[in-house]
């Protein structure tokens, strides 16, 4: 298995709606601050959620599920992801929405599958025999090309590192030459060498260069202590959809041969099943000998509802491996139907046997003053200045409505104080935009009184 090359392949997105939540909020016994970390009210569900964090980090959660269920906009999905601001960045969290399963070219299972595997870290420790510190020198020595011909080739490259205790000149190998080239070292640079593969790998600029004008965000790493020639415990944190897609890929070279291996092979070749059993195996054994050690995050699907029973199956299966994350569902439905069993009625479209293993976290509807914080949160996280009889109306429309629907009215509020001239919203504005985007519950009003007009 391969380990050295694998590159993170985490899932970056952005969450706009969510963009002013920090974290939980608790305090140190674990009890909701009313107003902390972006999080307004909603206590008994981010208490819960709390309980459910120290649960992760203390990985007596593997396998196990939760389910937030509330009406809609009551923050199911604004507390699972401060559950993941809350574990930080050494745990995955991996988001995910129902509907994601169904795509034309993949099956169902297999998207679930990759999740899950995104959502299970492997920390891997290993003391290494290591070359490092600070590069003070850096010169390739070129010799006349012993095959002929013209051209010249590096024959060694000299590379001098110091640390605090010491410097020390060493010559190498070419190859290792063409990774340095790769990481792009630089004099100046922090850097370690591991004895045995000859990897390099580039911790950042060092210190002493910190004053540097430097364009590009840069890393400044102290200058290393102890010897230049060491053993280090060099730690790497991976999923183990990382490691499929490191190993799936056709590995390429620099010879001709494996050149021409890439031009005809398709760019990356399937994950297979046996890959993964092969992976966990692999896995398994260094867990077993201590060199790595298991994360199991969080794999959160929105909308559960959307999955089918066919998904629902595949995951309840899933969930019962060795090998598996604490899964968070969240799903605003009540009795419905389940996906792909036309017949059968369920709590939140969720087959009962699942459901049954399930820690259910429920959320409420939010109060006047409530709503009222959230849209103060939300005006200042998106710049907007609100006068306050506007935000009296907004909150009073809010508990009338939802709490999603007063949110969405900011943006076009502020644009049309900006057409009336105005950098303020106030309680015009509000009444305008009011009259031009409906909510829910009015367009379903309107529907059935005129249900005659329109068609079937
Ligand atoms: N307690 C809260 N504190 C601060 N902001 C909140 C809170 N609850 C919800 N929000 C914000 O309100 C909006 C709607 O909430 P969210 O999307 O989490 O609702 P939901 O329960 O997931 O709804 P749905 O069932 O429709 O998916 C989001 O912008 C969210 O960030
Ligand atoms: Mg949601």
């Amino acid at each position: 298995m391969k380990i050295e090359e694998v590159k993170n392949t985490a899932k970056t997105q952005r969450i706009s709606a969510h963009t002013h939540i920090k974290g939980l909020g608790l305090d140190e016994n674990g009890n909701a601050i009313q107003f902390a970390a972006g999080l307004v009210g909603q206590e008994m569900a981010r208490e819960a959620a709390g309980i459910v964090v120290d649960m992760i980090r203390s990985k007596k959660m593997s396998g196990r599920a939760i389910l937030f269920a509330g009406p809609p906009g009551t923050g199911k999905t604004a507390i699972a992801l401060a559950i993941a601001q809350e574990l930080g960045n050494k745990v995955p969290f991996c988001p995910m929405v129902g509907s994601e399963v169904y795509s034309s070219e993949i099956k169902k299972t297999e998207v679930l599958m990759e999740n899950f595997r995104r959502a299970i870290g492997l920390r891997i420790k290993e003391t290494k025999e290591v070359y490092e510190g600070e590069v003070t020198e850096l010169s390739p020595l070129e010799t006349e090309n012993p095959v002929g011909g013209y051209g010249k080739t590096v024959s060694h490259v000299v590379i001098g590192l110091k640390t605090a205790k010491g410097t020390k000149q060493l010559k190498l190998d070419p190859l290792i030459y063409e990774s340095l080239q790769k990481e792009k070292v630089e004099v100046g640079d922090v850097i370690y060498i591991e004895a045995n593969s000859g990897a390099v790998k580039r911790q950042g600029r060092s210190d002493n260069y910190a004053t540097e004008f430097d364009l590009e965000a840069e890393e400044y790493v102290p200058l290393p202590k102890g010897d230049v020639h060491k053993k280090k415990e060099v730690i790497q944190d991976v999923t183990l959809h990382d490691l499929d897609v490191a190993n799936a890929k056709p590995q390429g070279g620099q010879d001709i041969m494996s050149m021409m291996g890439q031009l005809m092979k398709p760019k990356k070749t399937e994950i297979t099943d046996k890959l993964r059993k092969e992976i966990n195996k692999v896995v398994n054994k260094y867990i077993d000998q201590g060199i790595a050690e298991l994360v199991p995050g969080v794999l959160f699907i929105d909308e559960v509802h959307m999955l089918d029973i066919e998904t629902f199956t595949y995951l309840h299966r899933a969930l019962e491996t060795a090998i598996a994350p604490i899964v968070i569902f969240a799903t605003n439905r009540g009795q419905c139907v389940i996906r792909g069993a036309e017949d059968i009625i369920s709590p939140h479209g969720v087959p009962l046997d699942l459901l049954d293993r399930l820690l259910i976290i429920k959320t409420l509807p939010y109060s006047r003053s409530e709503i009222e914080q959230i849209i103060k949160l939300r005006a200042v996280t998106e710049g907007l200045q609100l006068e306050d009889e506007a935000l009296t109306v907004l909150s009073e429309l809010g508990a009338r409505t939802t709490l999603r629907y007063v949110v969405q009215l900011l943006t076009p509020a502020s644009l049309a104080a900006k057409i009336n001239g105005r950098s303020s919203i106030k309680k015009e504005d509000i009444e305008e935009v009011k009259r031009l985007f409906l909510d829910a519950k009015s367009s379903a009003k309107i529907l059935t009184q005129q249900k005659d007009k329109f068609m079937k």
